[in-house]
């Protein structure tokens, strides 16, 4: 994944983009916008043209074979259920959510799993315990990137199979989903995933210049929520009779390396190949929920992806008219972190502010926290039990299992220890705390937001004797009214700072002061303590002659938060204002943006957060040891 707090461009050389407009030209038979093409985070324009031609022509022709290939039989399958695959890996969680599904929810539906000849006796039996039947795919081999999918699904029994990732727990039962009028008139269900094509850095697969699409020859429809938003690929229902062809066009497209390269894996083949082939598809018109816990500190820990029937169908309603509740996905380990459901407003095709970290539900606009336990007891305590059923198989499985497998094979049972990391609850409290008490005496400060780490690093640059110099937009938090609660001390620094940065406009200089003033009385009962530099505010702000303030603008790092401490002083190539100062109202002004989107850096720096969440932050350029100033262990 690319940096999330620093842009990430990319220059494409101008006779890389003669050479490339030629290939197109000449690959396609007609000009192609090459500098419109994406490929993938991973893989530049440049890097991507050489496979163009050799994939197009392999496309092609097998669009072409595929209008006369022989259909199955009638007879071929029969029946429904349900079918999942993997290997050692996924077992303990397939148990999990059979466990699940033949317990809480009464399904008696078969169930197949399917590997590539990875399990051994011991998985199988434990499987068949749980009532599903292990199955080889006849073709051994070596399956990267979830390749098992679609060959399972199509060597399947089933005519009508719904697909089940490991890790996707149903709160309701199948067969009602294979009973509903949705299934019985298109023969496929599908469900949208979070990201939808303007939403970077996420919905790659879904922007209208992604090169599935150019290669499919489909014309980008962001109207149509089958090209503007990816697809959730856990879980879905399909007729085999009915809808053979874009199985075998995404199974096709799905054995291509590059293929597998641009779409990560499997994901939203599907709905790619129900796009080209026309084929009707019944896709879920709710934008997924998030279901999770709230950690010590308040933040909520968006454990899982929720996925909804429509209110006033099959499953009927819940309070207040709300949709249904029907999956979950993902629960890898065991862990009770589903307490609460958030759903969002922001209309499906369109991007949500929310990005995957752990976020206060009540600084976004478009997320309404559902308090299951209040308002829906039914709810709260049906996911309660799948939860603590889950786990109790989980337990169960792999102390029945273990004993029978070699050394080995146990290692291989369970997540590595880094993929498990990601649930555990931060241990972040102190930070927390520290920040809590603080806030009463005026001096708290919300370093989510990354602003203030930016105020910081102006602060620390000045600390190091350096000039520094700051984007136009950096004293307009103090040069107008604003709300300057989140963080007194930051604000009060940055009027510090402003009344000094802009002497060359003396009137501005004033407003600086004034706001100085103005925040004293917020700030004075912990001035002296804070390790923001205000020793000498009292006294500046009292003299009304004096306009210098010289310092000290001294940081005392080992008194900040540690998560915050961890990066000063800080650098000010990795922080800057653009979070903060994304949007202009329509008057001009400045406007904080969404708090969400910030808060990710916060965590960049946040040691006691595992690693995979701060992951996302740095790429190879704005490592964590540059940004962070510290040496990872
Ligand atoms: C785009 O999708 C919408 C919604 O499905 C549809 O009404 C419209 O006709 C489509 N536009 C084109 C050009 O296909
Ligand atoms: C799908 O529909 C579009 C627009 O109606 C048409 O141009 C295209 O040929 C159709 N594709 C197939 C495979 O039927
Ligand atoms: C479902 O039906 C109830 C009762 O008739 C109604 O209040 C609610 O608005 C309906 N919800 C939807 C999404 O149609």
């Amino acid at each position: 994944m690319a940096a999330h707090c620093m842009p990430a461009v990319h220059h494409l050389g101008s006779t890389t983009a003669g050479l490339l407009a030629l290939c197109f030209t000449m690959c396609f038979g007609k000009a192609v916008d090459f500098e419109d093409i994406f490929c993938s985070d991973g893989l530049t324009p440049a890097e991507c043209a050489p496979f163009l031609p050799s994939e197009q022509r392999a496309i092609s022709s097998f669009l072409q074979d595929l209008q006369r290939m022989p259909m199955p039989k009638p007879s071929s399958f029969q029946g429904r259920g349900i079918v999942m695959s993997g290997g050692p890996m996924h077992v303990l969680q397939a148990l999990a959510n059979l466990a699940v599904l033949r317990e809480q929810l009464q399904s008696d539906l078969p169930v197949e799993f399917w590997h590539a000849f990875e399990l051994e006796e011991a998985h199988c039996r434990a499987l068949e315990r749980r009532g599903a039947t292990c199955r080889q795919l006849q073709v051994p081999g070596v399956y990267r990137d979830f390749q098992t999918i679609l060959p399972s699904i199509m060597s399947s029994s089933f005519k009508e199979v719904l697909w089940m990732d490991t890790d996707l727990t149903l709160l309701q039962r199948p067969e009602l989903l294979f009973e509903s009028p949705q299934f019985r008139r298109f023969g496929a269900l599908l469900w949208p995933d979070h990201w939808s094509f303007d939403c970077r850095p996420w919905g790659q697969s879904a922007r209208s210049n992604h090169v599935v699409l150019k290669l499919l020859d489909l014309e980008h429809n962001a109207s149509d929520m089958l090209h503007a938003q990816e697809q959730e690929t856990g879980l879905f229902l399909i007729n085999k009779e009915v809808h053979w062809k874009p199985i075998c066009l995404a199974n096709f497209m799905a054995s291509r390396d590059f293929f597998t390269l641009v779409l990560h894996g499997n994901k939203d083949l599907l709905r790619l190949a129900f796009a080209k082939l026309n084929n009707s598809v019944w896709l879920s018109p709710l934008r997924p929920g998030l279901i999770g816990g709230f950690m010590s500190n308040g933040l909520f820990l968006p454990a899982s992806m929720v996925q909804f029937w429509p209110a006033n169908g099959t499953f009927g309603t819940g309070p207040n008219g709300r949709a249904v509740p029907v999956f979950l996905h993902q629960k890898k380990v065991p862990g009770n972190l589903w307490v609460d459901i958030l759903t969002f407003t922001t209309p499906l095709g369109t991007c949500s502010p929310y990005f995957p970290v752990p976020f206060h539900p009540h600084t976004m606009d478009d997320i309404l926290s559902w308090r299951i336990e209040r308002t829906d007891l039914d709810l709260a305590n049906r996911i309660s039990i799948a939860d603590v059923t889950w786990d109790e198989a989980y337990a169960e499985g792999r102390r029945s299992l273990r004993p029978l497998l070699s050394e080995e094979s146990q290692a291989m049972l369970e997540p590595k220890k880094a993929e498990q990391e990601a649930y555990v609850q931060p241990e972040d409290t102190d930070d927390f705390v520290m920040i809590a008490q603080e806030e009463g005496a005026g001096c708290g400060c919300d370093y989510n937001d990354n602003f203030f780490l930016y105020v910081l690093s102006v602060v620390s640059y000045l600390q190091l004797g350096y000039e520094s110099s700051v984007k136009d937009d950096f004293c307009e938090p103090i040069l107008q009214e604003f709300d300057w609660a989140p963080c007194r001390v930051g604000y009060a620094t940055l009027a510090l700072l402003c009344s000094q940065i802009l002497r060359s406009k003396p009137e501005k200089a004033v407003l600086a002061k004034d706001a100085a003033g103005k925040l004293l009385p917020l700030v004075e009962p912990c001035a002296q303590t804070s390790p923001w530099p205000l020793k000498g505010l009292k006294e500046f702000v009292h003299d009304k002659t004096r306009h210098d303030f010289s310092g000290p603008f001294a940081l005392e790092a080992t008194r900040f938060p540690p998560s915050v401490q961890r990066c000063v002083p800080l650098s000010m190539s990795c922080w800057d204002t653009r979070n903060a100062w994304q949007d202009r109202l329509a008057d001009g002004k400045a406007a904080r943006r969404n708090a969400l989107s910030l808060s990710a850096c916060r965590f960049c720096c946040d040691r006691s957060v595992s690693r995979p969440l701060r992951a996302g932050c740095f790429d190879a350029v704005f490592t964590e040891k540059r940004c962070c100033n510290a040496l990872e262990p």
